[in-house]
C-alpha cells in the first residue's frame, strides 16, 4: 500500500483523514511514494513501518499489532505514548523548544539535580546520545589525567565492549567489525579481556599513564554479559589504588532497566563517572555524563559543549521519566518480569539442547543459542514479536518495564514456539550440541 493511501492513526484512537490534521503532509505527498530511498544505507530495516504505539504494543500502518520485546533497543522503558511523557513534551513544545546553553535553563538545572540525586553523583553534563555521553566521559578522564601531569593518558577498555559509533567511542569499542574501514582509530585505549582481574593488574604494573577504566557493567551488544561481581569489585579496588577513574557506561543498563535506577546501585559499586542515554528521555534524544568527586569538578567553561544537549524539550522528557519511575516504582518490575519471561520461554521450548546459556540482569535478557540465529528476528516479526539477535547467536530481549505479566508470558511462550519451529524446519542442524 502506498504511504499516501495508508490510514494515519494517532495513538490508535482516531483516524485522521484530512491532510491538515496530520502531523506532516510529507507522509501523504504522492510525489514521494515509491521514490528510491534517499537514506544512506547504514541500516537494512525490516519490512514493517509503525504508525503508533501504546504501552508494550506497537501497531503497523495496516493496524497489525506487535508485542514489543525490544523497546527500540532499551529506549522506551516506560512503554510507548506514556501519558506523563506525552504531556510533558507537548506542554514544553508549545512554549519553548530550545534556547541554547549560553542562557540559564531552569528545567535543565532541576532535571540535573534530580538525576544526580537518583544516581548518587554530584554533577552532570547533558548530551544528545550515548556515544556523546561517552565522548564527554573520555574527555573528562583525559583532562583529569592531564591536570595530574600525565601527558599521554590511556583508558583501559574491555573486549566485547560497545561504547558507540563516533571515532573515539568506536575506538573504545571492542569489536573489529565496527572498527573495520575507519582507521586510523583514536589512540589512547588499552584493551583487556572481560572478567580478568589479573590482566588489569598486569596493565597497572606495565603502564604508569592510565587515566581510567571504562566498562559496561552489563555488556549489551556483545550478548548481555553481566560482568562478574568479584571482577567488578576487584576492578573498583584496583582503580582506587592506582588513582584510575572508574567509568561505567550505563547507556543501556541505566534508567530502571535492571531493577535499580542504575545497575551500579544494586551491586553497591560507586563509579567516578557514569554515562547514560537511551531510556533517559523514553525516546526524546538525551544523554548524560555524570560524575562525582574530583571528576565532577574537572570541566570548566570552554572545555566541552553541545548545541542541543539538555535543551528544554529533551529535559521535559527526562524530567517526566524520572518522575514516572519514582512515582510508579516501575524499576521494581524489571526483576520479576525478566524472570517470568525467561521461565515462560524455558517451559515452552522443546529444543533445550539448542540453548548454550541464559544470561540476564533484570530486563536485559540474553538467550545464547548454539548456532547463529539472526533469521529469528524476521520469523519473530511474522509471529507479531519484536526481538533482536546480537553477536550472531544471542537472542536479546529488552522489553519495557510497563509490560504486563500476561504480555511477558506471551513473549516468552511465542518466542519459544518461533525458535522450536525454526529448529524443526531447518534443513541442517549442524552446530546444535
Ligand atoms: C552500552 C552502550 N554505550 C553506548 C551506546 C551508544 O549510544 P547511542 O547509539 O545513543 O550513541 C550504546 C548503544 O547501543 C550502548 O548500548
Amino acid at each position: 500500500m502506498a504511504a499516501s493511501e495508508r490510514p494515519f492513526l494517532l495513538f490508535g484512537t482516531r483516524e485522521f483523514s484530512s491532510a491538515a490534521a496530520r502531523p506532516t503532509e510529507l507522509l501523504t505527498d504522492p510525489n514521494l511514494d515509491n521514490a528510491m530511498s534517499a537514506l544512506m544505507s547504514t541500516y537494512s530495516p525490516l519490512p514493517v513501518s509503525f504508525s503508533h504505539g501504546r504501552g508494550a504494543e506497537l501497531f503497523d500502518c495496516e493496524g497489525r499489532s506487535f508485542l514489543d520485546g525490544l523497546s527500540g533497543i532499551a529506549v522506551t522503558n516506560l512503554g510507548h505514548a506514556h501519558p506523563r511523557v506525552t504531556a510533558a513534551i507537548t506542554e514544553q513544545a508549545s512554549s519553548l523548544l530550545h534556547c541554547s546553553n549560553i542562557y540559564q535553563i531552569d528545567l535543565q538545572e532541576r532535571v540535573g539535580e534530580a538525576l544526580t540525586r537518583r544516581a548518587g553523583m554530584e554533577r552532570v553534563f547533558f548530551s544528545n546520545s550515548g556515544a556523546e555521553a561517552n565522548e564527554a566521559a573520555i574527555k573528562l578522564a583525559r583532562l583529569h589525567a592531564h591536570e595530574r601531569g600525565i601527558e599521554r593518558p590511556q583508558i583501559v577498555v574491555l573486549e566485547g565492549a560497545f561504547h558507540g559509533r563516533t571515532l573515539a567511542t568506536l575506538s573504545a569499542t571492542g569489536n573489529e567489525r565496527i572498527q573495520k574501514g575507519f582507521g586510523p582509530l583514536v589512540s589512547g585505549f588499552l584493551r583487556a579481556p572481560r572478567n580478568d582481574l589479573h590482566a588489569l593488574q598486569a596493565l597497572a604494573q606495565k603502564h604508569d599513564d592510565v587515566a581510567a577504566l571504562m566498562l559496561e557493567p552489563v555488556q549489551g551488544e556483545s550478548g548481555i554479559h553481566p560482568l562478574d561481581l568479584e571482577y567488578l569489585n576487584g576492578a573498583a579496588k584496583l582503580c582506587k589504588e592506582q588513582g584510575w577513574l572508574l567509568i561505567f557506561d550505563e547507556v543501556q543498563s541505566g534508567n530502571g532497566r535492571t531493577g535499580s535506577y542504575f545497575y551500579h546501585q544494586q551491586i553497591d559499586i560507586a563509579p567516578d563517572i557514569v554515562s547514560t542515554a537511551k531510556a533517559l528521555g523514553n525516546g526524546m534524544p538525551i544523554g548524560a555524563c555524570l560524575a562525582r568527586g574530583e571528576a565532577a569538578h574537572t570541566f570548566a567553561p570552554g572545555h566541552h559543549g553541545s548545541t542541543y544537549g539538555g535543551n528544554p524539550l529533551a529535559c521535559a522528557a527526562a524530567g517526566a521519566v524520572l518522575q514516572a519511575l519514582e512515582e510508579e516504582q516501575l524499576q521494581e518490575r524489571a526483576q520479576p518480569l525478566g524472570e517470568l519471561i525467561e521461565k515462560s520461554f524455558k517451559e515452552t521450548l522443546n529444543h533445550d539442547d539448542a540453548v548454550a546459556q541464559y544470561r540476564r540482569a533484570g530486563l536485559m535478557i540474553g538467550i545464547e543459542l548454539q548456532l547463529d540465529c539472526a533469521e529469528l528476528v524476521k520469523l519473530a516479526l511474522d509471529a507479531g514479536l519484536l526481538i533482536n539477535v546480537t553477536a550472531g547467536r544471542t537472542i536479546r530481549l529488552l522489553p519495557p518495564l510497563v509490560m504486563s505479566n500476561e504480555q511477558g508470558h506471551q513473549l516468552g511462550e511465542t518466542l519459544a514456539g518461533v525458535v522450536d519451529s525454526w529448529l524443526t524446519n531447518k534443513p541442517s542442524k549442524e552446530g546444535v550440541a
